[in-house]
């Protein structure tokens, strides 16, 4: 009796002593997880209107960052990191102006003619970065405002400008925002890419940055701007065919739409982006390049507008030719380029 009573004491004993160290581990990691996102904040200059929103807030942090932290530890061929999505849940992600700015057009292209149609795939090189080749102006961030689809077509703009000009300049978003209003375009609520190489034709051509800044709100359009870049025509790529826009981004930066809003896509900070991934076009990007990983993944090579706190500095990675032939997230359904 005395001798299981005793044992009754030891066990309840170590079980009291056990909660309490695991209850001060919780408390600690809590205490770093608070820490990492006191850091977080000041890093990207958030604040919350009050305690509540904050508690909120920390919480999202914090099964984020746990996401991350598994997610990272397997053996992936791309890595997630704590940018400045990090406090959003995916559901309010999806629901941001960031990612909600490209609407589909309803117009096709004037001609449905592809350049490139006849290049033959095995002539192409197997390697292609335009950042190299000075066709790039550095990664932009379009901030709260859903006008993705002004920096996708600036960045092909820009591309093919520089490749029959051989000057790159960096042109101004702003003044699609503010001044593609007359067609489908809309501003911060979204647009798209074809409607904007329309305006930048009629229009006479774009004024750079520097003359026109980007606001990340919309504006009224100011005019009695030179234009710094003007364009002859543009055309789509044909769809869901890989191949095609391959022969399109060997020859110049290419516009296209992407379903940006997975989770992976969210938090995504390197490697190339691969699995599973909807086809909900909500986002406008350029095609930069593509090539293969020196453990032979296949990747493009695209351009994005969240500054350079998201992905790869700025730049996306996403694997290539894989069997659905809208490519991942649908980066083959809706791709076009400007013509110079
Ligand atoms: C985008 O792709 C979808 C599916 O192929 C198509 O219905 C739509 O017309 C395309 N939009 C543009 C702007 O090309
Ligand atoms: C590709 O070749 C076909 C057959 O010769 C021709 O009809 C078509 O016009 C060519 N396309 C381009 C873009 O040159
Ligand atoms: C932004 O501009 C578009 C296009 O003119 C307009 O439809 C929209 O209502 C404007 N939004 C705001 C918040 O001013
Ligand atoms: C546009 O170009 C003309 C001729 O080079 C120049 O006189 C004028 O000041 C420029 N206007 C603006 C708004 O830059
Ligand atoms: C190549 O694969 C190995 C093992 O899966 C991985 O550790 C490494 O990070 C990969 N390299 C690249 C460039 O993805």
């Amino acid at each position: 009796m005395a001798f299981s009573k005793a044992l009754l004491f030891a066990v309840l004993a170590s079980l009291c002593f056990y909660s309490s160290v695991h209850a001060a581990r919780e408390l600690n990691d809590d205490l770093s997880m608070m820490a990492k996102h006191e850091g977080w904040m000041a890093q990207y200059g958030r604040v919350y209107k009050d305690a509540a929103e904050k508690t909120h807030r920390f919480e999202v942090f914090k099964t984020n960052v746990r996401f991350i932290e598994s997610f990272n530890t397997g053996d992936r061929k791309f890595w997630l990191g704590i940018n400045q999505f990090a406090d959003l849940t995916n559901d309010e992600f999806r629901a941001t102006k960031t990612n909600k700015g490209f609407i589909p057009n309803k117009v096709k292209s004037p001609t449905g003619f592809f350049r490139y149609e006849n290049i033959s795939l095995d002539t192409l090189p197997t390697t292609v970065d335009w950042r190299t080749r000075g066709a790039v102006t550095p990664i932009k961030d379009q901030g709260m405002c859903g006008s993705c689809w002004a920096f996708s077509a600036v960045a092909a703009t820009e591309g093919i400008v520089m490749l029959s000009t051989g000057k790159l300049v960096s042109l101004s978003e702003q003044e699609l925002i503010d001044c593609d209003i007359h067609g489908e375009d809309d501003g911060c609520y979204g647009g798209d890419m074809q409607d904007a190489f329309e305006f930048i034709i009629k229009n006479g051509g774009l004024t750079m940055d520097s003359n026109y800044p980007y606001m990340a709100t919309n504006g009224t359009c100011k005019a009695g701007y030179n234009s710094s870049a003007t364009l002859k025509s543009y055309e789509e790529v044909p769809a869901n065919n890989e191949g095609d826009l391959m022969k399109a981004v060997a020859n110049q930066p290419v516009s296209v739409a992407v379903d940006g809003g997975d989770m992976t896509f969210q938090l995504y900070s390197g490697g190339i982006l691969t699995g599973s991934c909807g086809t909900d076009m909500n986002h406008g990007i350029a095609a930069i390049g593509y090539g293969t990983d020196s453990n032979g993944t296949k990747y493009w090579l695209f351009k994005n507008s969240w500054g350079t706190t998201w992905g790869e500095n700025g730049y996306l990675r996403m694997e290539k030719d894989i069997s659905d032939k809208r490519g991942m997230c649908g980066i083959a359904m809706n791709a076009s380029y400007p013509i110079a």
